[in-house]
């Protein structure tokens, strides 16, 4: 063998990265002068979709900020979409210091955000999220990307927002189904609480059992206790797994087969939210099967999810079709499912060891 040359490239580590999650009303009003703090940005690039642009276009006021307003929906978080930003800033004369702005639901951060870590190999990103889902979930952790015809977020990358502005007075206008596929995510939490390694014991499931009314009465001091505690729990696994090599997996639970059962109704049946509430209640089933939880804990945690009504009615599925599609999920491995299953109270563990008829069985639930 001729004489192998090897030469090291040694990029010393990543200084640590942080940012803070402001949550608050009234937000939007005092957008500018917070953002500011975050950002040298000379320009900015106000990402969002027809609906938030409606309804709060006139309450976010940037200077220097070109706006694009694409289609509302997730059959539009596609490559075309992702050039009509680039596209955008391009035309706006964005530079490597200036900032793309997400502004509105999961759908806009993640594609926004997608934008901005790619533009010019990544420029700053700020995340405004306007529904619930956005607030506790998708604009906290730094995965952004867009869905591939085969795939959903099958193109992407982490790529972390300098700070993230929830502003709970928007989610007055979110719909009911809306809101319920946010508080879908809001009680995943609840139910992998020990799992998350946060010093705090929230005791998040008894907090969502006590202040259900209020949640859905939107009243301001628990919805801002109910976002922060769910970003604190993200947060805390990120910090652990921001690349998702273990831990952070357990951020989809119930979402194994809430994703087959979006795919098999074409993502127009049911919210992502209904889907993962589908999904939780099969995970639980399962777990159950297996032994791994008593049956009071199995009967508490789904009496949990049908008290906030967030599902009508789960529809009887081909088995074998749901099976087969569950393995082209990227979260399969090797050929291998993973769930993520309950295995004690408010804990989950991430196990491969599941046959097809348990499966099958927990598809009745
Ligand atoms: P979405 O962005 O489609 O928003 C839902 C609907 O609410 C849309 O019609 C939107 O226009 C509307 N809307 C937004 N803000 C509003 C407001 N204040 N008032 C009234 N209507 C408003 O959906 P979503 O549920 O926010 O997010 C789902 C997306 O998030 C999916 O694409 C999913 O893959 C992604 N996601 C990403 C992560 C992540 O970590 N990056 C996590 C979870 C979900
Ligand atoms: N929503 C899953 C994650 O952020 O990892």
């Amino acid at each position: 063998m001729e004489k192998l040359q090897t030469l090291k490239v040694d990029i010393p580590q990543k200084n640590a990265y942080s940012y803070d999650i402001l949550i608050g009303e009234n937000l939007l009003s005092q957008a500018e002068g917070l953002i500011k703090k975050y950002t040298k940005a000379n320009k900015f690039l106000v990402v969002t979709n027809e609906t938030v642009a409606k309804l709060y276009r006139s309450s976010l006021k940037i200077q220097n900020a070109a706006w694009v307003v694409l289609k509302d929906g997730e059959e539009y978080k596609n490559y075309d979409m992702l050039k009509v930003i680039i596209d955008a800033a391009v035309a706006h004369r964005l530079e490597r210091k200036d900032c793309i702005i997400a502004f509105g639901g999961g759908v806009i951060g993640d594609m926004a955000g997608f934008a901005a870590a790619s533009y010019m190999r990544g420029v700053d990103f700020i995340q405004i999220p306007t529904t619930l889902l956005a607030q506790v979930d998708s604009s906290v952790g730094g995965k952004v990307g867009i869905n591939h015809e085969h795939g959903k977020n099958m193109i992407g990358a982490f790529y972390q927002p300098k700070v993230v502005l929830a502003d709970i007075s928007v989610l007055k206008t979110l719909d009911l189904r809306q809101l319920k596929t946010g508080l879908a995510e809001v009680l995943k939490y609840a139910l992998i609480e020990r799992t998350c390694g946060c010093e705090k014991n929230f005791k998040f499931f008894n907090y969502l059992k006590k202040y259900k009314d209020e949640i859905y009465k939107l009243e301001p001091d628990i919805l801002s206790e109910l976002i922060q505690i769910c970003c604190t729990l993200k947060a805390c696994v990120v910090n652990q797994d921001e690349r998702e090599k273990g831990l952070r997996a357990i951020l989809n639970f119930g979402h194994t087969y809430g994703h087959v059962i979006e795919t098999l109704t074409n993502y127009t049946v049911f919210t992502h939210g209904e889907a993962v509430a589908m999904g939780m209640k099969m995970a639980l089933k399962l777990s159950y099967l297996k032994g791994l939880i008593e049956e009071s804990y199995y009967k508490k945690s789904l009496d949990l999810i049908e008290q906030y009504k967030l599902i009508d009615k789960i529809p009887s599925f081909d088995k074998e079709r749901f099976y087969d599609e569950m393995f082209l999920d990227k979260k399969s491995q090797n050929g291998k499912l993973r769930f993520v299953l309950p295995n004690g109270l408010y804990t989950v563990k991430i196990t491969a060891d599941v046959t097809k008829e348990q499966i099958f069985q927990s598809l009745d639930v």
